[in-house]
């Protein structure tokens, strides 16, 4: 870096998109601490259906976590111990950590190298009499395929849940991503696109039965569904937090354009094969770039490259999760060498909605130099 006291580009600014809001906020957090109502109130309940409604679907619950949302959506889906589900494993642990919780077995299939999520077409042949559900991540905010992985559900009775931690604002053919599967589950962790100032989570529900029987469980009921006993727990989100998440999805999507044309910088610097190909998805798709990546053969070297100038990375699932000690309680589904390239070669650059474009610009070019030589 030419200059030694500048200072470093990270790859998050959790606090400056909080500026627009933040009087709002403190406002709203001195009305709550002296409402007395702490959790599940008013807030959380505005939170759900403003999220429902902008999905499309029944309802929505707010629960303590992202990983929490996934294990009482399985549940809720019907994975039981011994049964299977099959996922990805270019993903964050917690997608196959909830499978494990319940007893049952994640199966991985590959991964499309284009843009990272799991190969609808390598499904079928991961199916066996003990597979329950499908379990799709949206990775990065950009869209699994979900036609194809709804019509294998259906022709096999299978359930599809869906990890959208990282892709609300994503749509998938015209559509926001919590529309599909029967449901789709969200984290508010504060690096998400949608970001709570601590852990929270939701469940985007297509059914209401479902949403009414999560809003029990997650409050201590113990439920009888279909002959099996559900125990219910601890999972409540809490005010502050609600209404934190309400500012910000009022601003999403002003920081949304901002990333936006982040993302086109890099897009217009970085030849298309070696990024996410926004230009050959489906043209009602939407990628939300909860990070954008750029695929390298000497990632090392590029990373290095780029920390010496300032610019902090991400280094994504290397390796992907069957190396992961979990796997004892995992299946591989056929070759997995798309994730494992995947792991090796890809590097996140920053993105988020206070980036200035023109260090954008100056990251892009550094990343497209050292891509030509
Ligand atoms: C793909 C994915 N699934 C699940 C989670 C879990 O969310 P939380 O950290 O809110 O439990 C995350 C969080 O990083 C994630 O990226």
């Amino acid at each position: 870096m030419s200059d030694a006291t500048k200072k470093r580009t990270s790859r998050y600014d959790l606090v400056t998109p909080m500026l627009p809001v933040k009087d709002q906020i403190m406002a709203d957090f001195e009305r709550i601490l002296m409402s007395g109502q702490y959790i599940l109130g008013h807030e959380v309940k505005m939170l759900e259906r403003e999220m429902a409604d902008q999905c499309g679907v029944a309802d929505a619950v707010g629960v303590a976590s992202g990983s929490e949302a996934l294990y009482l959506a399985l549940a809720m889906a019907g994975v039981r111990p011994g049964t299977e589900v099959i996922t990805t494993p270019y993903t964050f642990e917690a997608t196959i950590e909830a499978i494990i919780m319940l007893h049952a077995r994640p199966v991985f299939v590959d991964i499309l190298p284009e843009d990272l999520n799991m190969n609808p077409e390598l499904i079928e042949a991961a199916i066996t009499p003990r597979t329950r559900a499908i379990l799709p991540v949206h990775i990065f905010g950009a869209p699994a395929d979900m036609d194809p992985i709804h019509e294998i559900g259906k022709k096999h009775d299978l359930q599809v849940v869906v990890d959208m931690a990282q892709a609300w604002g994503t749509l998938y053919k015209g559509k926001p991503c919590g529309a599909f599967g029967r449901m789709s589950t969200l984290s508010f962790y504060p690096t998400k696109n949608l970001p709570g100032i601590g852990d929270g989570g939701l469940i985007i529900c297509q059914q209401q039965q479902d949403a009414d029987r999560i809003r029990q469980l997650r409050g201590h009921k113990a439920l009888w569904i279909n002959k099996n006993l559900y125990c219910g727990w601890n999972s409540r989100l809490d005010e502050i937090q609600a209404m934190v998440i309400r500012h910000r999805l009022a601003r999403f999507e002003d920081e949304q354009r901002d990333r936006d044309r982040v993302a086109k910088i890099y897009d217009k610097l970085i030849p298309k094969s070696q990024r996410l190909a926004v230009e050959d998805l489906h043209t009602t798709d939407k990628v939300t770039y909860h990070q954008y990546w750029v695929r390298c053969k000497a990632r090392d070297r590029l990373n290095h490259l780029l920390d010496s100038e300032g610019i902090d990375t991400g280094i994504y699932y290397d390796p992907p999760l069957h190396h992961h000690p979990l796997m004892e309680y995992c299946r591989i589904a056929g070759s997995l060498e798309m994730a494992e390239l995947a792991g090796r070669e890809v590097l996140a650059l920053p993105i988020h909605a206070a980036l200035p474009f023109a260090e954008a610009e100056r990251i892009g070019t550094l990343v497209a130099e050292f891509l030509e030589r």
